[in-house]
């Protein structure tokens, strides 16, 4: 199936694009859906006594039942529309912290992690006076599960952890991790930027206490993203940021707030984003999440048997496929990162060198920096090829 005629950026553009990881191209039917809006229906929402006002109020109502649907929810009170994952974690590492820590008290983190999901959680725990400690990781960059139960201390209130390592691809065993948490009634925090987008997610079977995503790496446009938390924990926990819409009475001593979803939106939202997420999303459930999930594992699979073809090439993580997805780290004794990048940018190939916002990751694996190729639906063989003859031409030069 030739996904990239729904893409106009790839069906106009040669590039092999391999930075999936970072960020998706964009379908025909995302970008229609955002001009469609601004051209047709634009207002600011839930304060219009106004027809046009009205109807973007609807489309922006109907793009949160979209959402809650896509990952299974069971209320739309709990789907929080925020601009990316990284403002998911900050809302909730602000806002859960303040319920549930105080001065000893301990969040256990995974350094594998994306820097969105350690800094926020340092940050909390620096102005309350917690404390952060880290789930052991394997040599193969993997989590620890057999010292999982032995981490969780009374002292730990709160665990977060990223569902696929953006840096190394591995999916972590976030369903262990959530039932042993649930044990001792600590809420779980995942950040699924990586999962959301190849894997069907609902989050009541998988009973996560928060997942954060972001619409940019699932179709759908920058600027938009999700914070899904469990209504018991919304209910309880205090907005995290004040404005317009998310108050209920103001008075000269405070305010109240309004109900959820709104206490924790405040502002006038990125409606367009928030329906361009939506058609990403319907996008996406057209072609079948299944359907995505085998297409990118298919050509993950070949880009990984072809990497490890070449001697000169390491490819960093767990060799165990089930464990992996979409996502491949490596290194060539010799080359720099940066440098590599730059060769298979001359041939085409747009891949991401770099420490991928996961320092404590390549902490792990001794280096710096990695070269990262991702996957998604619409790569096809021929990327993989490209990348390949790139990786070639760097070798002469290097070796
Ligand atoms: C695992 C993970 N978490 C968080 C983020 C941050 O996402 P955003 O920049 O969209 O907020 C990323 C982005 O690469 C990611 O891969």
């Amino acid at each position: 199936m030739n996904y990239k005629q729904d893409f106009p950026l790839l069906a106009k553009n040669p590039v092999a694009y391999l930075d999936n990881a970072a960020s998706t191209q964009k379908p025909k039917v995302v970008i229609d859906a955002i001009s469609n809006f601004y051209e047709t229906k634009y207002a600011n929402v839930h304060r219009g006594l106004y027809q046009l006002s009205e109807q973007a109020t609807q489309a922006y109502e109907d793009a949160r039942e979209e959402v809650r649907t896509f990952i299974g929810a069971e209320k739309q009170e709990e789907i929080i529309f925020t601009s990316g994952t990284t403002a998911s974690i900050n809302l909730v590492a602000n806002s859960l912290g303040d319920l549930l820590l105080k001065v000893g008290d301990v969040i256990l983190l995974n350094p594998t992690d994306h820097h969105s999901n350690i800094i926020p959680w340092q940050l909390v725990a620096k102005r309350i006076g917690a404390e952060i400690q880290w789930f052991d990781i394997t040599a193969d960059a993997e989590i620890d599960l057999e010292t999982v139960g032995e981490k969780i201390t009374p002292e730990v209130k709160i665990i977060a952890v990223g569902h696929i390592a953006n840096g190394s691809g591995i999916i972590n065993p976030i369903a262990e991790i959530i039932e042993h948490a649930h044990k001792h009634d600590i809420p779980v925090v995942v950040d699924a930027a990586q999962s959301v987008p190849h894997l069907a997610i609902d989050v009541q079977k998988l009973d996560c206490d928060f997942l954060a995503f972001s619409g940019h790496k699932l179709c759908g446009p920058t600027g938009s993203g999700v914070l899904y938390g469990k209504e018991k924990w919304l209910e309880r926990m205090e907005p995290w940021q004040g404005g317009g819409e998310m108050m209920s009475e103001v008075s000269r001593t405070g305010a109240t707030w309004a109900e959820l979803p709104a206490k924790f939106e405040a502002g006038t939202p990125n409606i367009a984003g928030a329906i361009g997420l939506a058609a990403a999303m319907k996008y996406l459930n057209g072609i079948g999440m299944d359907v995505i999930h085998d297409a990118t594992n298919e050509i993950y699979k070949y880009l990984m048997i072809e990497l490890q073809n070449l001697d000169y090439i390491t490819v960093l993580g767990t060799s165990d496929m089930s464990k992996r997805n979409s996502i491949a780290s490596f290194k060539i004794a010799g080359a720099h990162p940066h440098d590599i990048a730059q060769i298979l940018d001359d041939n085409q190939v747009a891949v991401r060198a770099g420490h991928h916002c996961a320092q404590l990751l390549m902490e792990c694996w001794n280096v710096v920096a990695t070269t990262r190729a991702s996957v998604y639906f619409y790569n096809d063989k021929n990327d993989v090829d490209l990348l390949i003859a790139g990786l070639q031409e760097v070798n002469k030069i290097f070796k």
